[in-house]
């Protein structure tokens, strides 16, 4: 029986949840871990108490490996070419070691849902470093298009695509 549980776990059980204040902590430490994009607590805090029912995150061998942090806005539609609400992915990051095993597409799922459904948006969009491989092909596998190059959106000057989907 030994080592099989390892065996059977290489598809990786995880499950998906809203976040709670408890939940902060290990969310700040991954965000830390995974991104230069780091933000003060209250400004988690300021997205969990407003978007709450849109922030979540993944558990796996009993703690948090990941999360995604949403916001809604009203403003001109990146799809829609009129005044809409617009769901903003603002972070969402998975550990390292959990990665690749469809933890960031089903968050970013229940994320679109969630604002969608729960709060009216009628689009999402986010920004991403145009090198983010990765987090660029898990966006176009949602429906995600490149709108356009934010030039210098990033401390280091990196450039941003601005992308976005129907909701
Ligand atoms: N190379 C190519 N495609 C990839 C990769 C990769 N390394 N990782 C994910 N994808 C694409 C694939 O299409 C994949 O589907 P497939 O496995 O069926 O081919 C799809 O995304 C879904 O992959 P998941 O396993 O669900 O993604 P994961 O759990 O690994 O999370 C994430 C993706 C969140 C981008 C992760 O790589 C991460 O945490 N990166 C560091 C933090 C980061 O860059 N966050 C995004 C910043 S932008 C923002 O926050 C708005
Ligand atoms: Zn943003």
């Amino acid at each position: 029986m030994f080592g099989l549980p390892e065996i059977i776990d290489n598809k990786a059980e995880f499950t998906i949840r809203n976040a709670t204040h408890e939940d902060l902590p290990q969310i700040i430490k991954i965000n830390t871990e995974a991104l230069p994009e780091n933000y003060p607590e209250f400004f988690f805090v300021y997205h969990l108490e407003n978007w709450g029912k849109a922030f979540f995150v993944a558990e796996a061998d009993g703690r948090v490996v990941g999360y995604i942090m949403n916001r809604i806005e009203t403003g001109l539609g990146f799809i829609r070419k009129f005044i809409v609400k617009k769901g903003h992915v603002v972070s969402i990051a998975v550990l390292e070691g959990y990665r690749r095993k469809g933890i960031g597409e089903s968050l970013m799922k229940k994320g679109m849902d969630s604002m969608r459904d729960d709060y009216g948006a009628k689009e999402v969009y986010l920004e991403v470093r145009v090198s983010n491989e990765p987090a660029i092909r898990l966006y176009e596998k949602l429906g995600f298009k490149k709108v356009k190059v934010i030039e210098g959106y990033y401390s280091d000057g990196e450039n941003a695509y601005l992308m976005a989907a129907p909701l």
